[in-house]
């Protein structure tokens, strides 16, 4: 009995993340797929809003002047289970991503394996990232290689126990050809971008680091910052506690609200303006793009789910 146990437990201490050699790859850098790359880097998927150095003392959490792709230390406050660490990934060979292969970088973004066979935790959203097209992660990588290199060491991700053996599991291969819809599809093309700008990640509540799937987009996920404490909003279409009641002009102008803060961020954040919604990258998103979120959006289950939002300020919500 004792042995099954052990073995039990030597297996899950020792056994590999579900993972296949990464492609080989070069990725054709043009200058159509740089500008694809940067628009997903910084805007859509946001990978600049936890791999970069941002002012979080200020509206919308701009990031500073170079220190996009340098990499954060997620904070304590977060509460999240042990040190993590958003690393460099900026062509730094030392510190960043300079000596990766693009079959490398591309099997992390999709399927959450390091360079070393090491499952990431799923916090990076690789389990939405799965769905990104081959033309978007490529993209992605002609982008990332024209970043300033930047030196700047970070300690590695130490993720508590059980969670860093159960997280091997999280881990997928991704086989085949993955195509994004086309964009004459309106409602796929939606679903699609919502996928890879990972809205259902921080929008649905989660019971044991699993998403609660009757739960999906109806917000109420709590994030807390040295700033602040905000929860997601309710996203489903709901009337009530939703936003079913909202127009799709409404709902573009709600995002460009942000735009003129995008480039310098805004004034300082209070409890009631801290928030974690990627406001500023979103801003920057195109009419196309807002347009078939919400298209989508409409057609997901309406959960009524009342969210107060920040639930640290004083003056009451509208
Ligand atoms: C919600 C925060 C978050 C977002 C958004 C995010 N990442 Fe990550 N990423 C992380 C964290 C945290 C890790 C490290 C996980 C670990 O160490 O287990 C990571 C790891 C990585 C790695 C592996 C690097 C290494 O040194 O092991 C790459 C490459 C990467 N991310 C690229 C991206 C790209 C490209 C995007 C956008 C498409 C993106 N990330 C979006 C949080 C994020
Ligand atoms: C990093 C986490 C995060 C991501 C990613 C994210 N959101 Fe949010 N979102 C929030 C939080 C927190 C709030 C509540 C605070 C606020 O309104 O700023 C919010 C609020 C909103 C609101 C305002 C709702 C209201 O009632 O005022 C909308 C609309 C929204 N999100 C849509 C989206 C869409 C669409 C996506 C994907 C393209 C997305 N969000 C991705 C965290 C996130």
């Amino acid at each position: 009995m004792l042995s099954i146990v052990v073995i039990g437990a030597a297996w899950a201490v020792l056994r590999h993340p579900a993972a296949v050699p990464p492609k080989e790859i070069t990725v054709l850098s043009t200058p159509e797929r740089i500008e694809r790359g940067q628009y997903l880097f910084e805007h859509l998927s946001d990978c600049s809003g936890c791999h970069s150095d941002r002012d979080f003392s200020r509206l919308g959490g701009p990031v500073k002047p170079g220190g996009i792709g340098v990499g954060m230390v997620m904070p304590d406050e977060m509460g999240l289970p042990g040190v993590v660490v958003a690393p460099n990934i900026t062509p730094d060979p030392e510190t960043g991503l300079g000596k990766w292969t693009d079959g490398e970088i591309i099997r992390a973004i999709r399927e959450g394996v390091d360079r070393d066979g090491n499952a990431l935790f799923p916090f990076m959203p690789y389990q939405h990232f799965r769905h990104m097209s081959d033309e978007d992660v490529e993209a992605l990588v002609a982008y990332m290689r024209k970043l300033t290199p930047v030196r700047h060491p970070l300690p590695r991700t130490e993720l508590a126990l059980p969670v860093a053996l159960m997280i091997k599991s999280a881990p997928q291969p991704v086989t085949g050809e993955v195509k994004s819809p086309s964009r004459s599809d309106g409602l796929a093309y939606g679903k699609y971008l919502v996928e890879i700008a990972g809205c259902a990640g921080c929008h649905t509540v989660q019971e044991h680091g699993q998403p609660v799937a009757s739960m999906e987009f109806a917000g109420g996920f709590e994030f807390r910052m040295p700033q602040g404490t905000v929860l997601s909003s309710n996203i489903t279409p709901d009337v009530e506690t939703g936003i079913g009641s909202w127009t799709e002009d409404g709902f573009v102008s709600r995002f460009r609200q942000y735009s003129e803060y995008a480039e310098g961020g805004g004034s300082p954040v209070s409890a009631e303006t801290f928030t974690l919604m990627p406001w500023l990258a979103y801003s920057k998103l195109t009419d196309e793009d807002l347009r078939v979120i919400y298209e989508y959006l409409r057609t997901v289950k309406p959960v009524s789910h009342k969210v107060q939002t920040h639930p640290g300020a004083a003056a009451p919500q509208r």
